[in-house]
């Protein structure tokens, strides 16, 4: 299918998107949040897919949902189309594991954007930000809650009250991406990640990431006890069988995602 705003691509069993409007830094209108969700929604459903990596350009991952779409709404309009609220939710239905791979600025909804995914790896040119006060509002896609729990109180504060940006050093030390590499090599880098992740046993891969999410929604207590059933109900898969044998045999696994 062809989209106006994203580029997808496959390679081997992992889908690529990159979000694809230049001209505006990538800003998420409607258009492009919309079909970002129908892309990965299809490399959800698609059995030869194992890992979803999105990326944006050189220059930004997205600079932020676009300020010209949002300046002609009304309260009355965000209010009852309940903006950004369908787009936060399905983007959070997607099971399989997505990297984001972030270089240039993740600005307001594109900072919210790149912490919904399961975890982030910046290009040393990457630069986070929730600017969202200079504009007299606040973050509306997760930013106040996912950055607190990235980066803590003191450093979420002072990003969403100043509006600052964070460079891709700052962000590695501060625990809000998992590695950075050079911002030339960086699709590369998630690319081959991502290949990584395919290869493991999709059903335990969705497992993790079910389980690892859970740990910012409920208790401790709670937490072990859902990792624990997810941990039991990989027993009923072939690939947990076959992974353990393989160990036991000294041969490479054959995962096959059942
Ligand atoms: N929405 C719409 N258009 C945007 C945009 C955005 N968020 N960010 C950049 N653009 C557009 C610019 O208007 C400009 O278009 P024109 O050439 O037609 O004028 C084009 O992209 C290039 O941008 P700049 O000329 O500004 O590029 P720059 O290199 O000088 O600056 C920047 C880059 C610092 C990222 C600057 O563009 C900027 O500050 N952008 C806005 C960042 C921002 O405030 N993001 C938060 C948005 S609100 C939000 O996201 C709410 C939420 O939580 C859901």
């Amino acid at each position: 299918m062809a989209y106006e705003t994203l580029i997808v691509e496959t390679r081997d069993h992992v889908g690529l998107v990159k979000l694809n409007r230049p001209e505006a830094l990538n800003a998420l209108n409607q258009k492009l949040l919309g079909e970002l969700i129908c892309a990965l929604r299809k490399f959800d459903e698609d059995d030869a897919i194992r890992c979803i990596v999105l990326t944006g350009s050189e220059k930004a991952f997205a600079a932020g949902a676009d300020i010209k779409e949002m300046s002609e709404k009304s309260y009355v309009e965000v209010f009852r189309e309940d903006l950004f609220t369908a787009f936060h939710d399905d983007f959070l239905r997607i099971r399989k594991p997505i990297v984001a791979a972030v270089a240039g600025y993740a600005l307001g909804g594109g900072c919210e954007l790149a912490m919904m995914c399961d975890f982030i790896i910046a290009g040393d040119n990457a630069r986070f930000g929730q600017p969202e006060i200079n504009l007299g509002v606040i973050p509306g896609i997760g930013g106040t809650q996912r950055l607190t729990r990235f980066v803590g109180k003191s450093k979420a504060m002072d990003m969403n009250l100043t509006g600052r940006f964070m460079d891709a050093a700052e962000a590695e030390r501060s625990g809000l991406v998992s590695r950075v590499v050079p911002a030339d090599k960086l699709l590369d880098e998630a690319l081959s990640v991502a290949a990584k992740i395919a290869e493991k046993p999709l059903l335990a891969a969705i497992a993790a990431k079910e389980a690892v999410n859970r740990a910012y929604e409920t208790t401790l207590a709670e937490g072990v006890r859902h990792e624990r059933r997810l941990f039991h109900a990989l027993f009923a898969t072939e690939d947990q069988a076959e992974g353990m044998a393989a160990f036991l045999e000294k041969r490479a696994p054959q995962f096959r995602g059942r």
